[in-house]
């Protein structure tokens, strides 16, 4: 099985392109199964979620076809609505396909996901939402099954007891651009992947207003034609590689970087003593070209995570990394998944001193993290540690790394294209 292999201490410079979003792509997917033509999206990331759910249209009757980093959709057979087990269990974010399928074909029958490692998550609001909307949902064989004659525009409250749902949003969304008459969508996810998603749904015929607000409007139409989109760039891929420019007190530039996007974590990491400097003023702070610098000692600061525009739950275990390195104590909460601190015992491992209660992380900084065999369990816990590999004095170790893999394109090459001494190599069995 592969793992990555770190030799600490080499300051990151250089230059970097950030990749297309992940979690944009997911649901765009998704979405061209309400496309009557073909669905283009193009600087899609070619990740192992992007394959499953690629295997998943396949299986849903869609016609998909890839040509380096563009993915072209069409459905040829409306006739399939079954999301099964083996590729749900693989990728909880088949979910997307829910609101799809429900609206363009009148049934859903998608398995239901099991709890994850960052926590139990539930999809009661993903069903609520599309109930509201007019769909009757039964659970057959461990199936949700969503049918539905007519979908109908009505009033619906996303919000939840963690805020508001990204998935449950987009997944109403797709379902009410096409119900019969208008669709208000209260407390909706403000994340720019859905507001990416809306984008796409209106530059194929929809009619929606308010993405990126709490209240999305949908006027639903009759059909919905084909698009051809770019994917937006990575947030957490580029706060990632910022934490990793840091964390080895390197200069790094990085292009595409969704400044607008990253306004609370650049706020944090700004106190922490680390600098994002939007290179040219000119250019769209949604994708620009930024200078990452850091003072000499890091300052400890706290940070909270919340959702968007607050800091992103899905950064929390990189800047934990970043802070064991800070001259003091550091306090890190986690608003939107409580138990999501795999990372924690084996950052502890590496000579950090992290000190939990419940959702709340005391980090005490130190001098120096120390390389040693670890393991990664969760996406973004793998890339907290390899971040903290990278400053580490010696050799650090990180195995299980296809968790990485499903959220980062070849992470390893583009560390070592900045400079960083990390390979890939067979990490013996689990
Ligand atoms: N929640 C409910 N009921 C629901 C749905 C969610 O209580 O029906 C709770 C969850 O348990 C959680 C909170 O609401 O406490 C937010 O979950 P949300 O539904 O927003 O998460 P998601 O849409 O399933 C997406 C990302 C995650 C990211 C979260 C939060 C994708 C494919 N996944 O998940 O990304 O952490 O939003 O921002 O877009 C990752 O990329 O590493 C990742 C886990």
């Amino acid at each position: 099985m592969d793992a990555l292999r770190i030799e600490g201490g080499r300051r990151l410079s250089g230059s970097l392109t950030v990749d297309g979003s992940k979690n944009a792509a997911l649901p765009a997917l998704a979405a061209a199964l309400l496309a009557d033509a073909p669905v283009t999206l193009r600087g899609v990331p070619m990740l192992q979620d992007i394959a499953n759910m690629t295997r998943l249209l396949g299986e849903l009757g869609c016609d998909v076809t890839s040509d380096g980093n563009t993915v072209t959709i069409e459905t040829t057979d409306t006739s399939k609505v079954h999301a099964p087990y083996d590729i749900v269990r693989t990728m909880r974010a088949s979910i997307c396909v829910l609101g799809p399928l429900l609206a363009a074909r009148g049934e859903a029958r998608v398995a239901m996901p099991g709890g994850c490692a960052i926590g139990d998550r539930p999809v009661d609001l993903h069903l609520r939402g599309l109930k509201a909307l007019g769909a009757k949902v039964t659970l057959e064989s461990g199936d949700m099954v969503l049918r539905c004659d007519k979908l109908r525009g009505t009033t619906v409250f996303m919000g939840g007891p963690f805020g508001s749902t990204v998935l449950g949003t987009t997944n109403v969304l797709c379902a009410a651009v096409l119900a019969e008459g208008e669709t208000i969508i209260e407390s909706a996810a403000c994340e720019p992947e859905v507001a990416f998603v809306a984008q796409m749904l209106r530059a194929m015929g929809a009619d929606i207003a308010g993405e990126g607000t709490p209240r999305i409007r949908v006027q639903g139409v009759k059909q919905l034609s084909g698009v051809d989109m770019q994917v937006m760039p990575d947030r957490i891929v580029a706060g990632t590689l910022a934490v990793a420019a840091a964390i080895t007190n390197g200069d790094v530039t990085l292009h595409r970087f969704p400044f607008d996007h990253l306004l609370a974590v650049l706020d944090r990491l700004d106190e922490a003593g680390v600098h994002v400097r939007q290179l040219d003023p000119e250019e769209a702070p949604q994708a620009c070209s930024v200078q990452i610098t850091t003072d000499r000692r890091l300052r400890p600061i706290l940070f909270t995570t919340q959702p968007f525009p607050g800091f992103p739950t899905d950064l929390q275990a990189q800047v934990m990394s970043l802070l064991c390195l800070a001259d003091g104590n550091s306090i890190v909460t986690e608003k939107i998944y409580p138990d999501r601190f795999l990372h924690v015992p084996e950052l502890t491992r590496m000579g950090a001193t992290l000190i939990r209660q419940g959702a709340t992380v005391v980090v005490q900084g130190a001098d120096e993290l120390v390389g040693a065999p670890v393991m990664a369990s969760d996406l973004r816990g793998s890339a907290a540690l390899v971040l903290a590999g990278l400053a580490a004095r010696g050799e650090t170790l990180v195995r299980r790394i296809y968790h990485l893999d499903r959220g980062y394109l070849h992470l390893e090459q583009q560390l070592a294209g900045l400079g960083a001494a990390i390979e890939r190599v067979d990490g013996g069995p689990t």
